[in-house]
């Protein structure tokens, strides 16, 4: 039987690219983002690909009880596979940066997908399968200076997804978090605008690549998936530096890639 999947923030970047894997592999779609135009753009270029069934709902990810809304907009069709991707970056001092704008993303990244994540395991677990695939970051390994909310809100993430691998092993679901270091889509304009002077891109990956590597390691179930071999040793550098030390690499990383 055909398999579904949905994918929010499938509009573009790394969200458009794990939806043309998932056509690709013959599943089902279920697009989701906030920008329509784009959702609309992305389900013709794919339909026009493959021949799977594709569906996109318009949502504001960032709204209270969203999840309750597209979960009731599905109409009972099964869920295989959740890919929680949406999210965006804020640059500034917490001091500065602007409250709804960073309530917007708690919700995004934090709220809304943990709910979803609620919500449609119920019925993995009964039905004894299901991929859960969350989008984190490198972020998430340790805190973020000058992007204090969005750091903290991936490394909500990076541990709620391990933590519900773990209880959810000898269930038939798998949880896989995908922490991509910095990756060459809108993300980085959305950041910062002066993005495009981004002077460490050395390390920019490319989002075809990276959610190449996320799929895989979510179709062999592995937990914790950081593309990039300078990613992983970044993921660890808190056990060669002190964590003071390591948040001022990390202050200086960003004041280079953004003054
Ligand atoms: N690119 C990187 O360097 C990088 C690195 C590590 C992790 N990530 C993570 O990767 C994920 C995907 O980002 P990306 O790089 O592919 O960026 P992207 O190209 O900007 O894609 C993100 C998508 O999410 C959508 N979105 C944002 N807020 C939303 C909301 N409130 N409701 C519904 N959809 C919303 C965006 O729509 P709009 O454009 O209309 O807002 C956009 O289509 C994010 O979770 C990001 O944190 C990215």
């Amino acid at each position: 039987m055909t398999k579904t999947a949905l994918i929010t923030g499938a509009a573009s970047g790394l969200g458009y690219e794990l939806s043309l894997l998932l056509a690709k592999d013959a599943y089902n779609l279920i697009l989701i983002d906030v920008d329509a135009e784009n959702l609309n753009k992305v389900k013709a270029e794919i339909s026009q690909a493959y021949s799977c069934k594709i569906d996109v709902l318009v949502k504001d990810l960032s709204k209270p009880n969203v999840a309750i809304e597209i979960v009731e907009d599905l109409n009972d069709v099964v869920i295989d596979v959740l890919v929680n991707n949406a999210g965006f970056g804020l640059f500034g001092s917490f001091n500065n940066t602007d409250w709804d704008r960073e309530l917007d993303m708690l919700y995004v990244h934090i709220i809304t997908t943990t709910h979803l994540t609620k919500l449609l395991l119920e019925g993995m677990v009964q039905r004894g399968s299901g991929k859960i695939l969350n989008i984190s970051s490198l972020a998430a390994f340790q805190p973020g200076p000058l992007m204090s909310i969005y750091y903290a809100s991936k490394s909500y993430l990076l541990s709620f997804s391990e933590a519900i691998a773990n209880e959810l092993r000898d269930t038939g679901v798998t949880v896989t978090v995908l922490c991509p270091g910095p990756t060459k889509t809108a993300f980085q304009e959305v950041v910062s605008e002066n993005a495009t002077d981004n002077k460490i891109s050395f390390n920019m990956a490319c989002p075809s690549e990276v959610a190449h590597y996320g799929y895989k390691a979510m179709q062999k179930g592995k937990t914790v998936a950081i593309p990039g071999l300078f990613n992983k040793f970044l993921a660890t550098i808190h056990r060669f530096v002190t964590r003071k030390m390591a948040v001022k690499i990390i202050r200086n990383i960003q004041e280079m890639n953004r003054e």
